[in-house]
């Protein structure tokens, strides 16, 4: 039986974002810095389940100091997009997928899982309430970021009795602020996630633990921090917020395997899709990173590729280590594969090409 969609209660707005100051915001919203006007907000108690659901203006919510999310890190996130089509209508990518991967987070976190389609639901509503955030131009969208905490004030370590369900949205262009044709990437010799850790989970404390390895690549002019493996810092995962592809000259694609450390990406599982029907040969393999440098000296390997919702398809061209070596790839800038594929992922979310995956949904 499906679950019933909790109904809505819309709080009024008593000063929503002026007209021309949100238009000043669209035309250049970088990523993560301006918010729209709402968030939904549906609470969990124990013994009563997932109630009071509201979609009102975005604001400071109340938590008790001992809210067991500020200790001990009961925290999950998703990450999406909404688009604005030619015609008017308005397109997320993929949502249900994020509801998926935010169940097995919540499953892994020890906190309560919400169904599908009120996950789903939260995020149309935000994005009908905020319809007018959604910026137009090439390569802009609203991010959306449904986050759930644990609210109970108690401070035992165990699962807590109560959460809340937030979701709230930001007009987001660019992830990188460059703006260069390819980003540099600082191998990190810290470790993201290890067997049996939390590393295919999309949780807060797995970003604060990337926090000092991600300084230390700004620190020396790199975009990204790459991560290698726990068990034998040797085999390339994930960049901190990035899923990674390989493109060879024999016309096979690589991409580390699901291997339980790395995020189960939903722009890497489209691109593998994509990547197939260009007639590609996908490998989901380990791969050193001894022999990426290998392969690009040689020429055997073409392009190296990051991808994720933020990022969308962002090219690598120069990875730097802690040992001083680097090694460029390709000509260092955009190659063919990564452009192609890019493209074809954009047309279908933006609405400029069938979308043949059933991955597009109207709101
Ligand atoms: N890996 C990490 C660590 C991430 O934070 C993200 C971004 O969400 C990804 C990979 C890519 O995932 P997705 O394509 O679902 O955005
Ligand atoms: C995303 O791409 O949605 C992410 O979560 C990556 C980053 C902003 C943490």
């Amino acid at each position: 039986i499906a679950e019933p969609v909790l109904s809505f209660t819309r709080l009024p707005h008593p000063a929503p974002v002026a007209d021309e100051v949100r238009e000043g915001i669209l035309a250049a919203p970088g990523f993560g810095t301006q918010f729209t006007d709402h968030m939904v907000v549906i609470e969990w108690t124990e013994g009563k389940g997932w109630h009071d659901a509201t979609i009102g203006p975005r604001g400071p919510i109340p938590l008790d100091p001992a809210a067991s999310v500020l200790h001990y890190a009961q925290e999950i996130f998703e990450g999406l997009k909404a688009y604005k089509h030619a015609d008017g209508s308005i397109a997320l990518f993929r949502p249900q997928a994020n509801a998926q991967r935010f169940n097995a987070s919540a499953t892994r976190l020890a906190m309560p899982e919400l169904p599908e389609d009120v996950f789903v639901e939260a995020v149309r509503q935000l994005v009908l309430a905020d319809q007018s955030w959604i910026p137009g131009q090439e390569g802009a969208s609203l991010y959306l970021r449904p986050f759930m905490i644990a609210t109970e004030p108690f401070l035992g370590v165990r699962s807590a009795k109560q959460y809340k369900f937030i979701v709230i949205a930001s007009p987001a262009g660019n992830y990188f602020k460059s703006g260069a044709p390819a980003v540099s990437i600082w191998v990190s010799e810290y470790t993201r996630a290890a067997p049996g850790g939390t590393g295919a989970a999309k949780c807060g404390g797995n970003y604060a633990a990337s926090l000092v390895p991600t300084a230390e690549a700004f620190a020396r002019g790199h975009d990204q921090v790459l991560f290698l493996d726990a068990a034998e810092h040797k085999w390339v995962e994930e960049l901190g917020g990035m899923n990674l592809f390989f493109a060879f000259e024999d016309g096979s694609l690589l991409t580390p395997p699901l291997s339980g450390t790395i995020l189960p990406g939903i722009t890497r599982a489209s691109l593998i899709e994509l990547a197939r029907e260009e007639g590609l040969t996908i490998r989901e393999e380990r791969y050193s990173i001894d022999q990426w440098r290998e392969d690009a000296a040689s020429g055997k390997l073409l392009e190296t590729f990051a991808c994720g919702t933020a990022a969308v398809v962002t090219p690598v061209g120069r990875v730097a280590s802690p040992d001083g070596t680097s090694f460029t790839i390709g000509s260092g800038g955009p190659g063919q594969t990564t452009a192609k594929l890019k493209d074809r992922l954009v047309a279908i979310q933006r609405g400029q090409m069938a979308d043949t995956h059933g991955w597009v949904m109207k709101i």
